[in-house]
């Protein structure tokens, strides 16, 4: 595997690879992989013939206070995952290379509406960050397909709908939430979860699921499924920032009607910030 750093030796290669008219696919990462990561190099290695990882703790998206300086690093080892997953190229550069003018003066890519509710409401900037690097490196990668998980649903939304705006030639992949047997979501700050915590935390699943199968039973009042599941996650000890059935496209609360449906919550055990969601269709 290629491990690069500097954004010029990138291009070349990836000219090289180009002039050879094979195929490119590019999965942003901010490391510290796990099987979530891997599934979607996976994904990338069945569907092209060249395969980017990036490796980059993107200051952009983390907002005062956050967990910038803490987030797991562990660089030896997401390579020796990488280069077990046939990955072709690692990039990995410094903070420097991919953000060489003052943070604070930098151009921001801002993707409105979708980016106003739910992470957005309680991460203010963090959805400008993340649109702002992965345009970034979606020009320095110039990707035929790029690999996302479905995890970050909001984000995913928001990326297809820059990759739309902006002209982006790029293919897009969300790949299914990687699981715990337990079903709590994998996640590179699952470990800073107590074992108790990393029990507990299956709740947020279980949650979801049970709020899925009184919809599927016929319940249409939205509002008071939503209401009862937090309680029942307050009461747990979790503290929920947010859990809203809401429409699967547009992320607008639901209303009556509305039949392409997810089910998207954040929620903090002890200091630890936990997503996930599940999507279905209703079809009565
Ligand atoms: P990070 O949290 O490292 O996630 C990188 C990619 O892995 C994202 O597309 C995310 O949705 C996916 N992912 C994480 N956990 C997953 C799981 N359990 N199952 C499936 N996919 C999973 O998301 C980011 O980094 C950053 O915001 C980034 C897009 C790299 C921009 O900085």
């Amino acid at each position: 595997m290629l491990n690069l750093t500097r954004k010029r030796e990138l291009r070349a290669e990836l000219a090289a690879i180009r002039r050879d008219g094979r195929s490119i696919a590019l999965v942003p990462t901010m490391g510290n992989l796990h099987a979530g990561h891997i599934e979607l190099v996976n994904q990338a290695r069945a569907r092209a013939d060249f395969i980017v990882c990036t490796i980059f703790v993107n200051p952009l998206q983390f907002g005062a206070g956050e967990d910038l300086d803490a987030y797991p690093r562990t660089l030896a080892e997401d390579i020796a995952k990488l280069e077990a997953a046939s990955c072709d190229c690692l990039f990995a550069p410094a903070v420097e290379e991919i953000y060489d003018t003052d943070l604070a003066v930098a151009t921001r890519i801002h993707v409105p509406d979708l980016s106003d509710e739910y992470c957005g409401r309680s991460r203010p900037g963090h959805f400008d960050g993340v649109a702002t690097i992965v345009s970034k490196l979606f020009n320095l990668v110039r990707p035929d397909l790029a690999v996302f998980g479905l995890k970050d649903y909001q984000q995913f939304l928001i990326i297809q709908k820059l990759v739309t705006d902006l002209e982006f030639d790029i293919e897009l992949l969300g790949v299914e939430i990687q699981r715990e047997a337990s079903g709590l979501a994998m996640s590179s700050r699952n470990r800073y979860l107590s074992a108790t915590q990393r029990v507990q935390a299956a709740l947020i699943q279980q949650t979801l699921q049970s709020m899925r199968k009184q919809l599927e039973a016929g319940a249409r009042d939205f509002r008071a499924i939503e209401t009862a599941a937090k309680d029942r996650l307050s009461a747990a000890g979790f503290d929920v920032d947010y859990l809203s059935i809401s429409a699967a496209t547009t992320l607008r609360r639901a209303e009556p009607g509305e039949r392409q449906l997810v089910i998207l919550t954040a929620a903090r055990l002890g200091p630890t910030r936990l997503l996930d969601n599940i999507r279905f269709a209703l079809h009565d």
